[in-house]
């Protein structure tokens, strides 16, 4: 019996992947940038083990255990792994072995907080260490096609996934633009809205906007390359304005699409919509950017300010959001008391 245990962190996108165009392989339609959080806060944390004892491939998330071979994408992760372990002359596991799989989030699974990201990142990493192969592009590719943003989880800090031009996806590859410590002061709040799992999900959203939406062409086209440059260039600078400003307008952008498919898909609820113009207001108060907002595919918000407005901003919350002034139990968690990544 062999075994191996990582964990690893979520990660948040500033420029939104959305939309495939193969959704076997999970090729994007356009390039996405992401910063991953520390490991101190929202985690995946998976044991991997093999032995010549197991009969199936097992896998357990938050301790129930979930159908493996009714999972084409955990498969497909094992596939490559295998194949990758091939290649790299790997023999520290013979083929023939079954693994179980035992995954913990320590944050609510599916609520638009890029748990699916974090856990196949951590699911295809812990399987790296278990055949021996080494963390690189080309691991990413084996991370994407469990879900598409968890390739952006393998690295730290600032990551871009490209989308690639190849049909076999094999240049859909995550790099790493700059490490955490390029930007320390960099933090993130996470405020926790409402920790059900989200309606529709993004596998069946992306390929409704895809189908549907008239405004995701102009998106993949004229938007996304422009941006990405732009805020390549501002993580570069440590120019938070202009970091602000795209990171905003990008969540905005992608919710639009959600909005203009048909039927639409609504993600953010009326809390969500009130933090944006409560950062709107709070950013015109203190005279420039000193928060940007962004919405993955569920209500959370995710707050990037730095360090030293850190304190500050979470007084104004608190003032504006006090944990007694709703009336319902979904909009305290978080709101009274956010979850902050240091
Ligand atoms: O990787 P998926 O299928 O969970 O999709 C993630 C989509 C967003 O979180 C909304 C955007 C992103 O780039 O992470």
């Amino acid at each position: 019996m062999i075994s191996a245990t990582c964990v690893a962190p979520v990660n948040i996108a500033l420029i939104k992947y959305w939309g495939k165009r193969h959704e076997d392989l999970i090729l994007p339609v356009n390039d996405s940038i992401s910063m991953t959080l520390s490991t101190d806060e929202l985690c995946a944390k998976t044991t991997v083990t093999a032995s010549e004892s197991f009969e199936t491939n097992r896998m357990w998330l938050n301790g129930e255990e979930v159908p493996f071979e009714g999972s084409p994408r955990l498969q497909r992760c094992l596939k490559e792994v295998h194949r990758l372990a091939v290649a790299n002359g790997s023999q520290k596991v013979p083929p023939s072995w079954k693994i179980h799989i035992a995954s913990v989030n320590n944050f609510p699974t599916a609520a638009g907080l890029a748990s699916s990201a974090a856990g196949y990142a951590c699911l295809v990493y812990s399987l790296s260490r278990l055949y021996d192969i080494p963390l690189n592009e080309e691991l990413t590719t084996v991370a994407r096609q469990g879900s598409g943003s968890a390739c952006r989880s393998l690295y730290g800090g600032f990551v871009q996934w490209h989308r690639g031009a190849l049909d076999d996806g094999s240049d859909s590859v995550a790099k790493q633009i700059a490490p955490s410590s390029h930007w320390p002061n960099m933090h993130v709040l996470i405020l926790v809205v409402n920790d059900e799992r989200k309606k529709t999900a993004s596998t069946k959203g992306m390929q409704q906007a895809v189908k549907t939406s008239q405004l995701i062409k102009h998106r993949v086209d004229k938007v996304v390359p422009e941006r990405i440059t732009q805020l390549r260039e501002a993580i570069a600078n440590h120019d938070f304005q202009t970091f602000a400003e795209i990171t905003m307008k990008d969540s905005n952008q992608f919710h639009a699409i959600a909005l203009d498919t048909f039927p639409p898909c609504v993600y953010m609820n009326d809390v969500s919509h009130r933090i944006v113009s409560f950062i709107h207001d709070y950013n015109e108060i203190m005279g420039g950017y000193h928060a940007a907002y962004t919405f993955d595919a569920g209500p959370n918000a995710c707050l990037y300010v730095l360090e030293e407005n850190v304190p500050h901003l979470l007084d104004a919350i608190q003032k504006v959001f006090p944990s007694d002034s709703f009336d319902s139990d979904t909009y305290l968690r978080g709101l009274s008391v956010p979850k902050v990544d240091k």
